[in-house]
């Protein structure tokens, strides 16, 4: 028998006991006479004792194991003199009476412990070494108790989980595809699914009433911290649904897997239009954790005289809570950090309220006392605090200022751990205007549908009228992070027609890839709407982490490699001759 127990369950009540445990070696200590060990698996660590007076061999066979061999221990269970209370098994040890190497280890390039030295590519290279760390294992059995939360509520709810397949038609989710030669058909190619937005859909038309999937997405996107090219989503969709009762399920959902996971009891979830979210934080997935609201100061600072300001579309202000003593250092930092490409700023100004009542500018050649005293009482600036300013091109601006107010509030450490607040961003537009292609673009995705008051203006409107549509779509965001987006579908093919149309689609293009969708209209589509969570993306807020990496088994890095496995990798030859990618599969010498 490998073990009676695990690592992690003894405790003073099972003193006497005789026990085997089985695991790997974090750690050996020599101490002459005694030698310890510490046995490590899934559940915890135990103390293992070898007393050479007790038996000689078997503690020379102790003092000989190297970190992560794989044994089995038989000993009694005993009372610690010197206890570890940082330990769940730290009043016991094991004497041990009997061990037996089950396997050796080479010298592992990096410590197996809590913190680890190993670099993100050498941890994703050994990551079953990275995975037997305290860290990913907790994420990863936290990520299985997220899934297993979502299916009770859903099912409770009357959801049925239904599978879609891989092998698709490319669906338009704004990224690109990942394409899948087909043998059997020469020259043709299955697209992976970026998401099974069409296939929920015909479910409603098929009658399932309210689908659920956790489900694989894969996406050809550039990556960053919280995106990887396949990710998972929890997919749903219901029929015969208004977009409050979208909201208000998954609005449930949420509280539920965070009452049932870390037990917090989520806040209300306002709701926020777009161009709210826009006009106050800069940004369509604000973090409401913290004030800073972006406040418009064009009618105060322009025309006094600074070209800058007044060739400005606009002028726009955040104040920093009792920062005025931001020193010269931290302002150029920051100065240098909203000109980095990724931001854009030409520059930025700075306004401090000293503690006298007086201000200090960045601009003071142009502004008297009175003047800032203006940005002061707009922005709600009192004594002590620090105003910045940007401006520029509206809409960059504000984007601008919104990850400004983000660098500020990480540098202020106003991220709070453990503070959790969500809200619906609503009434997104339905299509975005794209200057240099000349074209519309899905903000969300082509199949979502138009507000009610809005369809009539759709099927007829000229193309201004398009630009000002807004789409029954949502987005829930927690802390600044996008957790899920969806919205109510067009479900007639009229109208979905003329969606097409309006993105570029000819009718028989629009036909030749969505006609079995449209088709289905034509059925008895009920009406019907959705929203898809990203469950990684999840995993990482509630346990208030930035990257998505660490609670995937087995994640890509940054240019989309798998470093175990070594993929992509070249294919043989014949293997393209087969896949009617290549005429010869002669090797090439
Ligand atoms: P959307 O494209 O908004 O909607 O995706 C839904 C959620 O999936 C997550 N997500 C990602 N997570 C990790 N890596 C990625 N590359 C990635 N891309 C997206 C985000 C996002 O909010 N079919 C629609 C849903 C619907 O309309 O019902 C869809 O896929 O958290």
């Amino acid at each position: 028998m490998y073990r009676t127990h695990n690592c992690g369950e003894l405790r003073l009540a099972d003193e006497g006991k005789e026990v085997t445990l089985s695991g790997w070696v974090q750690v050996g200590r020599d101490f002459g006479a005694l030698t310890f060990v510490d046995l490590r698996d899934r559940y915890g660590i135990t103390q293992l004792v070898f007393d050479s007076e007790d038996n000689a061999s078997l503690c020379t066979q102790a003092r000989k194991l190297g970190r992560e061999f794989v044994i089995t221990a038989k000993g009694l269970v005993r009372e610690r003199t010197n206890k570890n209370p940082n330990r769940s098994t730290g009043d016991i040890e094991i004497m041990v009476r009997d061990m037996s190497i089950l396997n050796s280890s080479k010298v592992p390039p990096f410590t197996i412990e809590e913190e680890t030295d190993g670099g993100d590519d050498l941890r994703m290279k050994y990551r079953y070494l990275d995975l037997r760390r305290g860290p990913l294992q907790r994420n990863i059995i936290f990520r299985s108790k997220l899934a297993l939360e979502t299916r009770k509520f859903l099912d409770a709810q009357n959801f049925v989980e239904v599978e879609t397949p891989f092998l698709i038609k490319s669906t338009p989710e704004g990224a690109r595809d990942f394409v899948v030669p087909s043998r059997m058909n020469p020259g043709e190619f299955y697209a992976l699914p970026q998401s099974p937005q069409t296939f929920k859909q015909i479910l409603m038309v098929g009658g399932f009433d309210r689908y659920f999937q956790i489900v694989k997405c894969f996406r050809d996107e550039d990556l960053r911290a919280d995106r990887q090219p396949e990710f998972t989503q929890i997919d749903c969709e219901m029929a015969f649904v208004t977009q409050a009762e979208v909201l208000a399920t998954f609005e449930g959902l949420a509280r539920h897997l965070f009452q049932h996971t870390i037990g917090v009891t989520l806040p209300d979830f306002p709701h926020m239009t777009y161009d709210e979210a826009l006009r106050r934080y800069g940004s369509d997935k604000p973090d409401v954790r913290f004030d800073m609201e972006l406040i418009d100061l064009n009618a105060v600072a322009q025309n006094k005289g600074f070209a800058i300001f007044d060739q400005a579309e606009l002028v726009v202000g955040i104040c920093v809570k009792g920062q005025a003593e931001y020193t010269r250092k931290q302002l150029d930092a920051l100065t240098e950090w909203v000109k980095r490409p990724q931001i854009g700023a030409k520059g930025l100004v700075y306004v401090k309220c000293n503690a006298d009542g007086s201000y200090k500018s960045s601009v003071d050649k142009f502004y008297h006392q009175d003047d800032l005293a203006a940005w002061a009482q707009l922005t709600g600036a009192e004594a002590g605090d620090l105003i910045l300013v940007l401006s520029g091109e509206e809409e960059k601006t504000r984007k601008q200022m919104g990850d400004l107010r983000l660098e500020v509030a990480r540098n202020l450490g106003l991220m709070t751990p453990g503070v959790f607040k969500p809200l619906w961003v609503v009434d997104f537009p339905l299509l975005e205007w794209d200057e240099d292609a000349g074209r519309f673009h899905a903000m969300h995705h082509p199949f979502t549908s138009p507000k009610r008051e809005d369809v009539q203006r759709m099927l007829t409107g000229d193309h201004e009228t398009m630009k000002a549509l807004r789409a029954d779509a949502y987005d829930l965001v927690i802390n600044g992070v996008e957790i899920g987006g969806g919205s109510i579908r067009i479900h007639d093919r009229e109208l979905q027609e003329r969606n097409f149309k309006l993105l570029g689609f000819t009718p028989e293009d629009a036909e030749d890839q969505f006609g079995f969708l449209m088709g289905a209209f034509e059925y008895g589509a009920p009406p019907h709407g959705g929203i898809a969570f990203g469950f990684d993306r999840l995993c990482a807020v509630i346990n208030g982490q930035n990257s998505i990496r660490d609670f995937i088994a087995f994640p890509k890095n940054n240019q989309g490699r798998d470093m175990m496995i070594d993929a992509p990798s070249p294919v043989a030859p014949e293997q393209l001759v087969e896949l009617h990618l290549a005429l010869t599969g002669k090797k090439e010498k």
